[in-house]
């Protein structure tokens, strides 16, 4: 077999990284070196009523507060959980209004940066690597994500193809693994992207995992083997390539793209946003400075516009689209524009219904699934529905951990327990498409 060279070699077969690796002098982590979010606080606040939710929205405006759930202003509503992150000089101004007018809320966090301190070791005291030769269990840069995915594509040959599907505003190449045994019979496909928002780090974490997990148990895995025989996985572990960069290097809280404004001085567009689905109406903003800014036109953004164009060519056998985010323990089917029911919503709820229930049975983690609009929030021009749109039945956006304990600071630690319960369900839903849905 071509799989991993000579059959005693599985383990030899991912030595090189370690070399690969050695040689890496640890990357990234300058928000971790300088201390620019010392004092600043992350607060849950349930507005009430709605002259709450009103009163909440001005002082969001005012005070400039990074939302971390829901995404925009405009999805902030009475009994809606939201969580903010609020600079340090505005966290006295903000508690202050929730005294005076009693408005329900929890400190999240004291101190932004020492929960960032904590959750991933510094880099003098962590091993980039582990024994087996990679280290799954951290957090990777772009440049450590591209250069496995290098690797993969020379040692893995049997089983992955590395292609690039076009360029990023900043000149990145957008890099897909083609996953799967090579056939020369027609193959149905599975497209999952991770990072589209750039400091959901679990996302990419998540989509280096389930390479991982596939070579390994292909042999051994009955089910792994039966998915890899008779499907193909697209897999972008990085979408939003320069945002990704961006979080590691300047702004760990960072979520957009980096393109520029013509006339503003705020860059990025959300790529959850940007897609000709309904583009830039309920739960998207046409101001360039905020974070589910939508962009100057359907697909304006590169990376957006590349994965449209792979997935419009592709279409015909690509049965399902998964899209990887996080906080929220959800798994999100369309619509995500509107509260209405999808054509084959039984077969696609069913999928979801069971997908939870293997998540669930790892550790107990419960989340919560059905269609995006009522689950999460209204949001128009997503990938989600843009895939669902153009004739990929089975699509769907799952939200990770957690749900806001440390949001998008899951710690190292839970990458491991994350990613595994998340495989099952991946499985499941995978195994959901090869049967024929009644
Ligand atoms: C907090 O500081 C930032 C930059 O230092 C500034 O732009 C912002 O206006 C300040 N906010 C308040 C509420 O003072
Ligand atoms: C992956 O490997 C193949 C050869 O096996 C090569 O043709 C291709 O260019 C490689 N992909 C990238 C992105 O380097
Ligand atoms: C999918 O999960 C359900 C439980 O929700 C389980 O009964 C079923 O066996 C799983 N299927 C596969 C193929 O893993
Ligand atoms: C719904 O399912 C039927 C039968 O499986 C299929 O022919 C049809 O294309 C599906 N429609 C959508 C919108 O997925
Ligand atoms: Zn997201």
């Amino acid at each position: 077999m071509k799989f991993l060279g000579k059959p005693s070699s599985r383990r030899a077969a991912f030595l090189p990284l370690c070399l690969l690796f050695s040689k890496i002098l640890h990357p990234g982590h300058s928000h971790l070196d300088s201390s620019r979010y010392a004092g600043d606080k992350v607060i849950r606040l349930i507005p009430n009523t709605e002259e709450e939710a009103y009163a909440l929205k001005k002082i969001y405006q005012q005070l400039k507060v990074d939302l971390w759930q829901p995404s925009s202003i405009s999805q902030v509503s009475e009994g809606t959980v939201t969580d903010v992150h609020i600079p340090h000089n505005g966290s006295r101004a903000l508690l202050a209004f929730l005294q005076e007018t009693n408005i329900q809320y929890k400190i999240l966090m004291e101190d932004l940066q020492k929960v960032l301190e904590k959750g991933s070791s510094l880099p003098t005291q962590r091993s980039r690597r582990s024994i087996s030769g990679y280290n799954y269990e951290v957090y990777h840069s772009l440049e450590e994500i591209q250069n496995w995915m290098h690797h993969l594509n020379k040692t893995h040959s049997g089983l992955i193809h590395m292609f690039s599907i076009g360029k990023s505003y900043e000149g990145r190449s957008l890099f897909v693994l083609k996953l799967g045994r090579r056939s020369r019979a027609y193959k149905r496909a599975v497209w999952i992207d991770c990072g589209i928002h750039a400091r959901e780090w679990i996302g990419p974490a998540f989509c280096q995992w389930f390479v991982k997990e596939a070579l390994l148990t292909y042999r051994s895995d009955p089910t792994m083997r039966k998915m890899l025989n008779h499907l193909y996985f697209y897999i972008m572990p990085v979408f939003n390539v320069d945002g990704y960069h961006f979080s590691w290097t300047n702004d760990r809280f960072w979520r957009k793209t980096r393109s520029r404004n013509s006339r503003f001085r705020c860059r990025g567009v959300d790529a959850n946003r940007n897609w000709r689905v309904k583009w830039c109406d309920e739960g998207a903003s046409m101001h360039p400075c905020d974070d589910t800014y939508c962009g100057p036109f359907p697909e304006s953004e590169p990376e957006v516009k590349a994965v449209a164009t792979f997935l419009r060519k592709h279409k015909k056998h690509i049965r399902a689209y998964l899209s990887f985010h996080a906080y929220a323990q959800m798994l999100l089917y369309p619509y995500s524009y509107k509260y209405a029911t999808i054509p084959n919503f039984s077969c696609v709820e069913s999928a979801a219904y069971k997908a939870v229930n293997a998540l669930q049975s790892v550790y107990g983690v419960q989340y919560r699934y059905g269609p995006a609009s009522s689950t999460l929030y209204v949001s128009s021009g997503s990938s989600m529905d843009w895939a669902y749109k153009n004739g990929i039945p089975y699509t769907f956006a799952f939200e990770l951990r957690d749900t806001g304990h440390f949001g998008f600071l899951l710690p190292e630690m839970l990458i491991k327990p994350t990613c595994t319960e998340t495989m099952l369900a991946v499985k499941n839903i995978t195994m959901h498409l090869l049967k024929k849905c009644p």
